[in-house]
């Protein structure tokens, strides 16, 4: 475990954002948490690669930054096998050395920033699949209790960018590896817009997981603003989700916003296309913007503050919600410990 006093948190997050810590704890291993100080949720965070989070105060007390890695394949039956991850592993590194096995069923989700270990706290989602499909169970290390404990996929309370770790339980555990369930025979999901045109071939039978990879990555690089040039946190709001009959009166009005049918039947409906009718793709406050390559991403162009572009994110909110009567939920976690 390795442990600094004071850090400047801005290399920790996507956004770029000026922040700091009263103490930085680095895990390198399952032992180090042993030897953890108490977690008090009002004062301390749990960091990955800092690509889902805002940070619009400093962090009083530790932020615990978990490196804990290793991956391998722990089982393997008819047309499936088990790969565990630790949580440190980066995700996109992980999603490569899966297809690198012969492993299919995480080729949509490639390229998205950060560690394995966040994946399953907003079960992390792109063209057409969530990290829900394949996730088997979650080992964490329960930070009330001082145990270790272990969820099933039911458990664990996915839904569209959410979890129980993420809104029932937030802080609770401490994500430390997971079990997937992965598939041997490959069946490619190319339904979402604008992918099987990326893929560019018709036979199925013609493709691999890493066309669709490589396709998705593509793809994900024109249509996204690359963090290590201009700092973000990809989308920043959720897509509504509605219930059929908002659905009818919103798309009545606005026939061209974009929709497709959610859980349940629900319908969710495109925030980008939202936002952009509203006028506000590329506003600039500061140096606190929305993109102009993506309407749903708030992007820093320089040194805007955390409190910055979370009063962006409020007028974007109530400019949308003046027009459209919905209101956006951020996606990503806004670190906000002042009082
Ligand atoms: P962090 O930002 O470090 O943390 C996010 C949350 O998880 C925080 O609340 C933190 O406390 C908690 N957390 C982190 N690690 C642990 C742990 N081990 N145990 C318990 N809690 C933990 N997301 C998508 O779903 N789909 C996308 O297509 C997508 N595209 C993106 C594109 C860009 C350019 C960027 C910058 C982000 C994108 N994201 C996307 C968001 C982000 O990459 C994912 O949510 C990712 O899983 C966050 O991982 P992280 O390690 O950076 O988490
Ligand atoms: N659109 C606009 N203006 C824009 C961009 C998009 O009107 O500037 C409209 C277009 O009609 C487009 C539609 O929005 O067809 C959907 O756009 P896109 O395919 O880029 O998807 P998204 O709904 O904006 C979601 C996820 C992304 C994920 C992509 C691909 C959420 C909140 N975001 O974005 O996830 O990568 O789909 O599956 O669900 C993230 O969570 O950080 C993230 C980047």
């Amino acid at each position: 475990m390795k442990a600094s006093p004071n850090p400047s948190l801005r290399t920790l997050n996507t956004f770029g954002v000026e922040a700091s810590a009263g103490f930085l704890v680095t895990l390198e291993c399952e032992e180090d948490l042993l030897s953890l100080p108490s977690f008090d949720p009002a004062a301390d965070l749990l960091l990955g690669g800092g690509s889902n989070i805002l940070f619009a105060s400093d962090v009083p007390g530790t932020v615990i930054h978990n490196r804990i890695s290793g991956r391998q394949i722990v089982g393997s039956r008819g047309d499936f096998a088990w790969v565990e991850a630790g949580a440190g592993e980066n995700w996109h590194q992980l999603v490569l050395w899966t297809l690198d096995q012969g492993l299919s069923g995480l080729e949509n989700l490639s390229l998205i920033p950060g560690q394995a270990g966040a994946a399953p706290i907003q079960n992390i989602g792109a063209y057409g699949v969530e990290l829900a499909s394949v996730l088997e169970s979650v080992t964490a290390w329960d930070l009330q209790r001082n145990r270790w404990v272990t969820f099933d996929l039911p458990q664990c309370e996915l839904s569209y960018r959410d979890s129980r770790f993420k809104s029932r339980e937030p802080d609770r555990y401490l994500i430390t590896s997971f079990r997937l369930r992965l598939s041997k025979r490959f069946t490619p999901r190319l339904d979402y817009a604008g992918l099987r045109e990326e893929v560019g071939q018709s036979d199925a039978a013609d493709v691999s997981p890493r066309v669709v990879s490589d396709a998705v990555v593509r793809l994900r690089r024109r249509k996204l603003p690359d963090p290590s040039v201009t700092g973000n946190a990809g989308s920043f709001f959720k897509n509504p989700v509605l219930n059929p009959e908002q659905a009818e009166r919103l798309t009545g009005l606005f026939p061209d916003l974009p929709k497709w049918p959610s859980d349940s039947n629900e319908i969710k409906v495109s925030a980008a296309w939202m936002i952009e009718h509203c006028g506000l793709k590329g506003l600039r406050m500061g140096d606190a913007g929305v993109s102009k390559q993506h309407a749903l991403v708030l992007v820093n162009h320089g040194s805007a503050s955390g409190k910055e572009l979370l009063d962006l994110s409020s007028r974007v909110q109530s400019e949308v919600y003046s027009v459209f009567g919905v209101h956006l939920e951020p996606e990503p976690r806004i670190v906000n410990f002042t009082p």
